[in-house]
């Protein structure tokens, strides 16, 4: 049965440890995913953006995560990760996803408070809960945010927007971002402000653009020519840090996609010969699986389910 990111994430916030949340788009990174929470006995969040479900379709999408959690028995949502408009929440509630993101992080602060008043009131009586976003962060989205554009998360702000809009969980900006190149220089995180937005709001709290862009997945990938020439994440000592301070939602699409590219490379290189895709994907998909296995016990919710 899938669950909510509300039953997912009070224990977690309570327990200082956070729940996974995977970006899923085919079936490969879907197995990853549920793969990795029955053998590490975690809850899990499935995520699905705007451009999976045009790329998947809603449907295939919809009833794919179903039946992952029906065979594997532990606790999972199927989260709409950055809706970008009421429309889509809408079709994904209609299709049985059991939590929403409303992104107005380019609103106003008034617009992005009655957006998400109007997701909660659609939300709630079906039981989905319904995160949001206030600050903006940098980096690749449907539309890319430039650094200068990216907006931190204000503590009073965020005590405000959580009380006016009813919202479950709230995404709050303290200078990670989308993509692989999260920093020219050295990663900084601003934990005061986490600790601030922590006292002044009691919903969990989420963490987008969390990717560590782990050394060895780049110096694999590099190895069978890709190029990623300054890429660089979030130290893992960070995300623990993060975590300790009321993050309990952590987001994760970047070091799947680089863990699943980096072993086709060496798939397609090592094995010219190779054309079925089972035995191109199959590995890819053990791949991702290692990394949400990994992320699961970074996280501290393995052995939660
Ligand atoms: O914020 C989520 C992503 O990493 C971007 O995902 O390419 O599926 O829109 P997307
Ligand atoms: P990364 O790009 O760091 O993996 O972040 C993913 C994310 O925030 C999805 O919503
Ligand atoms: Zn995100």
């Amino acid at each position: 049965m899938l669950v909510s990111n509300r039953d997912l994430l009070a224990p977690a916030r309570t327990r200082a440890y956070a729940v996974g949340a995977f970006n899923i788009s085919n079936l490969e990174s879907l197995l990853a995913v549920t793969e990795a929470a029955v053998e590490e006995k975690s809850p899990v969040i499935v995520a699905a953006t705007p451009s999976a479900i045009k790329y998947g379709g809603l449907s295939y999408l919809a009833k794919m995560v179903r039946t992952a959690a029906e065979s594997s028995l532990v606790p999972m949502s199927l989260h709409l990760d950055h809706g970008s408009d009421f429309e889509m929440v809408s079709k994904c509630v209609a299709a049985g996803f059991t939590s929403v993101m409303i992104d107005g992080s380019f609103l106003t602060f008034e617009q992005n408070v009655a957006l998400t008043k109007r997701v909660v009131d659609l939300a709630h009586p079906k039981g989905v809960s319904v995160e949001a976003e206030l600050g903006r962060l940098a980096g690749v989205e449907e539309k890319t945010v430039e650094e200068k554009e990216a907006v931190l998360t204000d503590p009073e702000t965020a005590r405000e927007f959580v009380e006016n809009s009813c919202v479950d969980a709230l995404a709050v900006a303290i200078g990670t971002s989308h993509g692989a190149y999260k920093f020219k220089t050295e990663p900084k995180l601003d934990f005061e402000r986490l600790r601030s937005i922590s006292e002044k709001v009691d919903v969990p709290l989420v963490l987008h653009g969390a990717s560590s862009v782990p050394a060895w997945i780049i110096e694999k990938a590099s190895r069978y020519g890709a190029e990623l020439k300054g890429a660089k994440g979030i130290p893992e000592e960070h995300i623990q840090k993060a975590i300790s301070l009321g993050i309990a939602k952590i987001n994760i699409d970047t070091d799947l996609r680089l863990a699943f590219t980096a072993t086709v490379r060496e798939v397609l290189t090592n094995s010219p010969k190779e054309f079925d895709p089972r035995k191109i994907l199959g590995p890819a998909k053990e791949a991702m699986k290692e990394v949400v296995k990994s992320k699961m016990r970074l996280f501290g919710s393995s052995g939660k389910a």
